[in-house]
């Protein structure tokens, strides 16, 4: 058994280790200096018979994981979507680790419970969504759009009529999903777990910005009788673009469809005075998804769906035993909207990480950011082969190498050269995608950190790249 002192050695160890971690982070190289037979060799060792001293074993798992650590906290990490887990929201899941409370129930986490009701209070206001919608805590956007699709499944059903809580979907009228052919994979897959196959879904085109046209959405939602979700998004993940809600929200309330927004990073805007704009209309919708752990930095895993109907919500997700009792005065008890029956009380970074920015700290970094994407995007205006192909609207670039009128299979091997070449040099994380069936380097600028002069090493680096590439 281990005792307290043991404890207290190996919690020392694992903050020592915690704070030089983050001391020297932004100096490290920003990819993992072990190879993955080298990461799995330190750790696949023999379970031991004994259980080993706990300080020894914090020490072990530091050596054994940092060399095959993804340095996604620096300041020149720009791959993915991935926030930077701040550091007070860091310090306060030490401590969300240490109470272990088991959060999906007011009654087993009262203190955890209030943090949630107070820091979703906050978010609404900050995103300036109805104030009586529905919250509830999840893994991430997947699982928090999982949630908002669960509950607009039973809404709509039951505006035809149709119990599913009691009948079930054996039988239930057909449902349409419209969405765009560029949504995020993961409301694909969220979709499936819902039980919607490829016929229950309406793909509706998009613009050269990876937008829904609103024309062949409403000419789609004419030919469809029967319940309907539609599904948009702001913040595209290569583009950064935002559907036009103004047009299409209006258009869905004509066909009493469910409208949900996948907002993973791109809701933030709201939270902005300069960019709010972008988000105009949207809160109108049924349904947001949005992440903590994304442009928030809050540290993961941490995702929210909110939902303006909290009847639709509960009646989703609802989680009842005769063992599970409340008080009259506990409120909102969270595994009324959540997914699980235990989970970790996440609603304490959040709070954590809302105080340590403040409003003006989300204003401040989220426009930052934006500033460093327009900043790149003027370092890369008017080189001679290099493409942005988006609209330049929030924090996302998606640039391509070479002349469109060039052979595409060599505008694509130029792309990948620039990309690792730029990852040789270490000091930037860069990865590619592909878009418009072509291959890019996307930068997502959402880490906490990152200011105009890691834009200027970003943008030399890519420059002496392309020098070197374009040469070939
Ligand atoms: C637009 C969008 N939706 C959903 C997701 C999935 O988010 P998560 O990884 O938090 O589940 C992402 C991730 O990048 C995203 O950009």
């Amino acid at each position: 058994m281990t005792s307290q002192k043991e404890f207290k050695a190996a919690a020392q160890k694992a903050l020592e280790h915690a704070v030089a971690w983050r001391e020297d982070g932004p100096k490290l190289p920003a990819f993992p200096s072990a190879t993955t037979a080298q990461i799995r060799a330190s750790f696949d060792v023999d379970l031991p018979e004994q259980g080993l001293n706990g300080e020894i074993i914090i020490d072990n798992l530091a050596r054994a994981a940092e060399p095959g650590l993804v340095n996604n906290t620096h300041q020149n990490f720009y791959a993915w979507v991935q926030g930077a887990s701040h550091p007070i929201g860091v310090a306060a899941d030490i401590l969300t680790s240490a109470w272990g409370q088991n959060a999906a129930i007011h009654q087993t986490a009262p203190a955890a419970a209030i943090a949630e009701e107070v820091s979703s209070k906050w978010i609404l206001e900050l995103l300036n969504l109805p104030p009586e919608s529905s919250f509830a805590f999840a893994t991430g956007a997947t699982m928090a759009s999982f949630i908002c699709l669960s509950a607009a499944r039973s809404e709509v059903l039951h505006r035809h009529g149709y119990d599913l809580e009691h009948e079930g979907l054996t039988g239930a009228p057909n449902i349409q999903v419209f969405l765009s052919k560029e949504a995020h994979a993961t409301i694909i897959s969220d979709l499936r777990y819902l039980g919607f196959g490829h016929k229950n879904l309406v793909f509706i085109a998009v613009d050269h910005q990876g937008r829904m046209l609103p024309d062949e959405l409403e000419q789609k939602l004419t030919c469809s009788n029967g319940p309907k979700i539609v599904i948009v998004q702001a913040g595209h993940i290569n583009s950064g673009a935002f559907d036009p809600f103004n047009e299409i929200i209006p258009l869905c309330k004509v066909y009493n469809a469910w409208i949900h927004v996948d907002g993973a990073f791109g809701l933030w805007a709201r939270a902005v005075p300069s960019l709010a704009h972008l988000c105009e209309g949207l809160e109108h919708a049924d349904s947001w998804t949005v992440d903590g752990h994304k442009w928030l930095q809050v540290p993961y895993d941490s995702g929210y769906a909110i939902v303006k109907h909290p009847d639709a919500h509960r009646r989703a997700m609802d989680i009842s035993a005769s063992y599970l009792v409340s008080d009259p005065d506990d409120g909102r008890n969270p595994a009324q909207f959540g997914l699980e029956l235990s989970r970790r009380a996440r609603g304490f970074s959040l709070w954590a990480v809302l105080q340590a920015l403040g409003r003006q700290g989300v204003v401040e970094m989220i426009s930052r950011h934006h500033d460093c994407a327009k900043l790149l995007e003027r370092h890369l205006a008017g080189i001679p082969r290099i493409r942005i192909l988006n609209q330049v609207v929030l924090n996302q670039l998606a640039i391509a190498f070479g002349d469109e009128n060039e052979a595409l299979e060599k505008r694509n091997q130029m792309t990948v050269a620039v990309i690792q070449k730029i990852r040789e040099e270490n000091k930037n994380f860069v990865l590619g995608a592909k878009w418009k069936n072509q291959s890019i380097l996307r930068i997502s600028i959402i880490s906490q950190l990152t200011d105009k002069d890691d834009i200027e090493v970003l943008a030399a680096s890519l420059l002496r790249a392309w020098d070197t590439v374009s040469l070939v």
